[in-house]
Formats: C-alpha cells, structure tokens, sequence
C-alpha cells in the first residue's frame, strides 16, 4: 500500500467539526527526508489534515478524525493506535506564531527530553540542549545567554527557538504550519534554509500559503481544495505542469 519509502501515510481521511465536514477522505504518503508542502486557499482543510499527523485534533471540540494514518506501519488511530504523547514526541509541531514556553531559552529545549526522561544526566542534557540549538541555526546568537527568557528573542529567533524545541526530542518527523507568516523576509530566508537542512535527518511537512515558498523548500506538493487533496505531486512538475485546471487555477493565482 502506498509507496515504498513513505513515512507516512493517510488513507480516507475525513474530520468533521460537530457536523461540517472539513476533510473528505483524503489519500496521501509523505516520503521520508523529504519536505512535503500543503498548499491551496485558505479554509481549503491544510491545517485540519495537518493535526491529523500528530492528533492535535484531539484536543479540539467536536473535532472528530476518521480514516486511517500510519506512521512507519503503526496506526495511529483506533484501539491499537500510538499513545498521542509518545507520538508527539515522534511528530513534533512548530506553529504559525512562535510560541516559546515563558521560560529561559535552556529550559525551553529542555523541556521535552526531560519530560520524556531522555537524558538523566546534567552534563547529557547540557550536549543535547546545544546540539538542538546548533540544528536549529540559533546557538552562536544565544550561546552566553540560554538563561534569559525565550520570549526576548526576535520573531524569527523565537521561531528557530521553537525548532530547537522540537527537535530536542529527536522526532522522526516535523510538521510546520505557516511557520513564517509572521517573520520578515530576511527571518523566512534563514528557517527556509534550515528545513531544507532538517530533512537530511527528518522528514517534514509543510502548511504554506506562500507558492514561492512551496516551490523553494519542497520536493513534493499536495494542493488542497475545500477539503480534498485535488493533485498531488513532485513540487517542479505540480508548478511548471499541473495536471489539473484547478491546480493552475491556483498557481497562476486565478484564485486563492
Ligand atoms: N476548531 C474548529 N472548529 C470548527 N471549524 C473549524 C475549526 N478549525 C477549522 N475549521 C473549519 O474547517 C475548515 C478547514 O479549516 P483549516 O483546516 O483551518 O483550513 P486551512 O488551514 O487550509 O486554512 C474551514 O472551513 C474552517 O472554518
Ligand atoms: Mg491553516
């Protein structure tokens, strides 16, 4: 089922809030080391499907999930589905507004490991914060200063904070929503230029409603329309020769 290297894969998924159907059994594999991008209007369903990969939708009311997602062959979903806290250790989520805990840039990468017991000694826990903050491109701006608060960092700081965060549990896959809309250009250029860097060792999955941006950090491309997936395919080909019209539609920003 699906193909052979995905990481990941969605079969008939549909989410419904109370009885409005956000979602309509949507089909799609995410490859592994590679950045897949969500793309298409807004309210088209990228967020919904996007909180299907970790269960966020869980948390929201009247959000009900059905349908299938396996993560390297284990349900999600269902009786025999993974704990949502183990999962969200192994699909970590950066958002669209960085969201850094009211604490200091250490414990904001320390949280996690701690909260998993990943590391028992300080000195371990010490390497770990720093090598999350090497991937994450952040530590020679915050190296002589990881005990002051992670909400005085710039926006685009914050966000590589919220990376840093992420990856400090060693997820399998990361999943981004939006996650430079509220950056400037020169901030969205560098977390550009680390995702492209991140699916070396993970595997991520990408809301954008930006199509450069799609096109710049993603090798396949998934366009979403009111809750349908209406074309999917490598990011080159989904840009330069969209199988559908209403894919072209929305490239060539006929709507959106
Ligand atoms: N928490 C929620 N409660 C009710 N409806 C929601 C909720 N979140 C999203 N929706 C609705 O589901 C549809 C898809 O929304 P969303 O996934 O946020 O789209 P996108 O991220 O593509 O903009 C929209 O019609 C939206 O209004
Ligand atoms: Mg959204």
């Amino acid at each position: 089922m699906g193909m052979p290297d995905a990481k990941m894969t969605a079969r008939r998924l549909s989410v419904h809030y109370g009885d409005k159907r956000a979602l309509h059994e949507v089909d799609l594999d995410v490859a592994a080391n590679e950045v897949t991008a969500l793309i298409g209007p807004s309210g088209c369903g990228k967020s919904t499907f996007l909180r299907c990969l970790n269960r966020m939708n869980d948390t929201i009311d009247g959000a009900r999930v059905s349908g299938e997602v396996i993560l390297d062959g284990e349900p999600l979903y269902g009786p025999s589905g993974i704990d949502p806290v183990l999962l969200r250790a192994r699909v970590g989520m950066v958002f669209q507004r960085p969201n850094p805990f009211p604490k200091s840039i250490y414990d904001n990468v320390a949280f996690g490991p701690r909260l998993h017991g990943l590391v028992s000694e300080a000195d371990a826990l010490d390497a770990l914060v720093r090598t999350s903050l090497e991937r994450a491109g952040l530590w020679s701006e915050v190296k002589d200063r990881l005990h002051e608060r992670g909400t005085g960092l710039s926006g685009g700081q914050q966000q590589r904070l919220c990376i840093a965060r992420a990856i400090a549990v060693e997820p399998e896959l990361i999943l981004m929503d939006e996650p430079c809309s509220a950056l400037d250009p020169i901030a969205t250029a560098r977390i550009e230029e680390l995702i492209d860097e991140l699916r070396q060792t993970y595997t991520i999955v990408i809301v954008t409603h930006s199509m450069q941006q799609a096109a710049r950090v993603s090798q396949t491309t998934a366009f979403f329309h009111l809750g349908r997936i209406v074309e999917v395919g490598a990011t080159e080909q989904v840009f330069t020769a969209p199988a559908s019209e209403l894919t072209q539609g929305y490239i060539t920003g006929r709507f959106g």
